[in-house]
């Protein structure tokens, strides 16, 4: 029995999806603690792509149940969406449950992330334009509408009245934005409940529940450490905790019940929207990256930015999420390279740093330190053994892992489920008693 939690090690986008597919098969339970419609999740299964925004990828597997906890924001048009797309794939949805106070994202939120950003300028945060800030700010305010309240009709009503009247002089006076008219939006929201009420429980005690019957559960992190609120690159993140910490809060499960956190990290870096990326590419290699990794988001179809492994953050994103083991993806997108670079460490006007430093506008003065590796200039797509990987790719896996202080559990090669190296399984292995890929115990 494992209560596991799966995070981004990154500023998202590390692969996560594939990842929690391949762990969801030991799973009983799978959580998504945080964020919202502005993951994106695509996973391939028999030559069938699914992008999964909302519903956990363990949907996929007819026994696990499934749950949006409460620190996620929903998006119900959207959720209904996802739903329609699984059930006309004769994929099952009797399995999802969703948190009765995970807040709800409405149109004046989406109207107001895509106004403020305009607003902002050269300032702006590169958001999705999915409304994510503006809801989390509105729970934070407490002027939020959660699924609870959706199920209550004539209480929605009253609360929506007030609230629309209220977002309707943001959306004017500091926007110049048309007024929403609060009984479309209501019979709208209304319409949602509807189709979602089945599915709305107090999920913290089906959770629960599922520890006193030693389930296995699995808890998905959207987006990565870079991006969380407080640990991130601020103001250059989301809204939420994608962090470990984060799984506990967004599900409403204790610490004490969680087993092990398993990080998931591109074997190079990606990152969409605006911030400082210290190992950013911009010539021909960051091209290549971007063309043989697909980078292109998967919620917006922004093209990624691409640069090299970034060690530093790597080894931040060991500390502050306690992390067990790390599952590296998209190795097979180096291997036409003729030499690689890993940043090692900073340098910040002269003086050399090991650590990340929590200033962004420190961080924007960063310059890597790169140590160079050869490549490998092979295929290893195929490979399904650390034995099988060409000499420099293992050198490069292992010296990745010695950087992090971090054993290695899964290699990925490719986006289907039998391009995977798995070097210890991550949940069942001892913990913290994994290999690094050279066979030395850490
Ligand atoms: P928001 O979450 O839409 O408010 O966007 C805030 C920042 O997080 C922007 O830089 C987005 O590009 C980034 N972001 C949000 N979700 C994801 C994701 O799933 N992958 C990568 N970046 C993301």
């Amino acid at each position: 029995m494992a209560n596991v939690i799966v995070i981004g090690a990154q500023w998202g986008d590390e692969g996560k999806g594939k990842i929690t597919d391949l762990l969801s098969r030991s799973a009983d339970v799978v959580v998504r603690y945080q964020g919202g419609v502005n993951a994106g999740h695509t996973i391939v299964v028999q030559g069938q792509t699914f992008k999964l925004h909302l519903i956990p990828s363990g949907i996929l597997y007819p026994k696990t149940e499934c749950i949006i906890g409460c620190g996620t924001v929903i998006d119900p048009q959207v959720l209904i969406k996802e739903l329609d797309q699984l059930e006309k794939l004769n994929i099952s949805t009797a399995n999802l449950l969703i948190s009765q106070t995970a807040h709800v994202t409405m149109p004046y939120h989406r109207m107001i992330d895509k106004a403020s950003e305009e607003v902002r300028g050269n300032h702006k945060i590169g958001t999705t334009g999915r409304g994510i800030g503006p809801t989390y700010a509105d729970k934070s305010e407490r002027t939020g509408i959660r699924m609870l309240d959706l199920m209550d009709a004539d209480g929605l009503r009253e609360q929506l009245e007030w609230t629309i009247n209220y977002k309707n002089t943001i959306l004017e006076k500091l926007y110049n934005l048309p007024p929403l008219d609060p009984q479309v939006v209501i019979e709208e929201y209304l319409g949602y409940a509807e189709r979602l009420r089945p599915f709305v429980v107090d999920t913290s005690l089906q959770i629960y529940d599922a520890v006193l019957r030693r389930r296995n559960i699995l808890f998905e992190g959207a987006q990565g450490t870079l991006l969380d609120l407080d640990h991130g690159t601020y103001p250059y993140v989301t809204s939420s905790n994608p962090v470990a910490g984060g799984a506990c809060v967004g599900s409403g499960l204790g610490p004490t019940m969680i087993d092990r956190v398993i990080g998931v990290s591109k074997a190079y870096t990606t990152r969409v929207g605006e911030g400082p990326f210290p190992t950013e590419l911009h010539g021909e290699i960051g091209d290549l990256l971007g063309d043989r990794g697909a980078e292109f988001g998967t919620t917006t179809g922004r093209k990624r930015r691409c640069g090299w492994f970034d060690a530093v953050i790597g080894r931040y994103a060991v500390r502050i999420n306690g992390m067990d083991c790390i599952a590296i993806t998209k190795l097979d997108v180096l291997d036409e390279l003729e030499e690689i670079n890993v940043c090692v460490a900073y340098e910040i006007d002269g003086e050399r740093c090991e650590h990340f430093p929590t200033s962004a506008r420190m961080f924007a003065r960063c310059r890597p330190i790169y140590k160079t590796l050869p490549g490998w200039q092979m295929s290893t797509s195929h490979c399904r053994t650390l034995e099988e990987l060409p000499p420099q790719a293992l050198d490069y896996l292992r010296f990745l892992a010695e950087l992090m202080d971090v054993p290695i559990a899964i290699v990925s090669l490719g986006a289907s489920r039998d391009q995977t190296i798995i070097v210890e399984d991550p949940i069942h292995g001892p913990k913290r008693a994994l290999l690094h890929p050279n066979g030395t115990p850490v």
